[in-house]
């Protein structure tokens, strides 16, 4: 299975095992994101949930030879029922990064509670370089989280930065060993277990309450975008630059 999912001590856990393509995400895969995430809120017995990756990479992301083949159509598509399941989560989420995050990888990190990054963390957001354009609320939350000036450079550039920066602009409350960090996040998750889970879910609404429609609305709005983007000159010249290993050429593009 490239998403795993195991549920002990009232904490699900959610990991992506598809190692050989640096557990890329295709449609198959956000499918099982969105279902686990359904069961995770219609079942009592989650009381929280662990989304981790492997020690070497956490996920580079969407498939980008599943997008090209099967690019998502509508807002029933797989990757937008996950996004939508994220961002409306209502109990606590805590992320284990460890190894490139890369788009979404990093992306879906705005919606968790809770993020601990290995030593050996690496983001990225590539959506510009790649053609795209930023999605999951990230034109939104980022900004919030960083300020405009460095959610532009992190958006328009689509540079890599380390867990020390992340950590640095809050992305993720803190860095651990890459071999400590699976285990902190899961004590972390433990906690919020043990707490009582309706004062849970009622503080995250509020802290979230404001936020939620604005999000919705930029989301559909990235959506759409995004749609267009993906069947673009500049998105195939990127894409097939990926796969033939060389640096894209956007010079015949204006
Ligand atoms: N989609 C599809 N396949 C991907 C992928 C992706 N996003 N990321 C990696 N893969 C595949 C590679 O094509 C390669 O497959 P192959 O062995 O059949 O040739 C395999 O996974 C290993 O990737 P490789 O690039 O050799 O690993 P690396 O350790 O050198 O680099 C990354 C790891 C994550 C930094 C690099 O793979 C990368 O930048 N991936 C693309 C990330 C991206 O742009 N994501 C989309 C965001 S919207």
């Amino acid at each position: 299975m490239d998403i795993e999912t195991t549920l002990e001590s009232g904490i699900l856990r959610v990991e992506f095992n598809r190692p050989e393509k640096k557990n890329a995400i295709t449609a198959a895969m956000y499918q099982a994101l969105a279902d686990a995430l359904a069961l995770a809120r219609g079942e009592a017995s989650v009381r929280a949930v662990l989304l981790c990756g492997k020690p070497e990479v956490f996920t580079a992301g969407n498939d980008l030879e599943d997008f090209l083949k099967q690019p998502p159509h509508g807002t029933g598509s797989p990757v937008f029922q996950f996004l939508e399941g994220i961002s409306h989560f209502d109990k606590p989420l805590v992320a284990a990064v460890c190894g490139p995050a890369v788009g979404v990888g990093t992306t879906l990190l705005l919606h968790c509670d809770l993020v601990y990054a290995a030593q050996n963390a690496r983001f990225k957001l590539p959506f510009a370089p790649l053609g795209l354009v930023p999605e999951a609320g990230s034109s939104l939350l980022l900004p919030q989280l960083v300020g405009y000036q460095r959610a532009a450079e992190l958006l328009l550039l689509g540079e890599e930065f380390d867990a020390v920066f992340a950590e640095r602009i809050g992305l993720v409350n803190r860095v651990l060993p890459t071999e400590a960090v699976d285990g902190f996040a899961l004590a972390q998750a433990a906690k919020l277990v043990a707490l009582p889970a309706g004062a849970l879910r009622a503080t995250k609404k509020l802290l979230k309450g404001g936020l939620q429609s604005g999000l919705d609305a930029q989301m559909a709005q990235e959506g759409a975008e995004f749609r267009e983007r993906l069947n673009s000159p500049e998105a195939r010249e990127a894409f097939t630059a990926f796969f033939e290993r060389r640096k894209a050429d956007f010079t015949r593009f204006s």
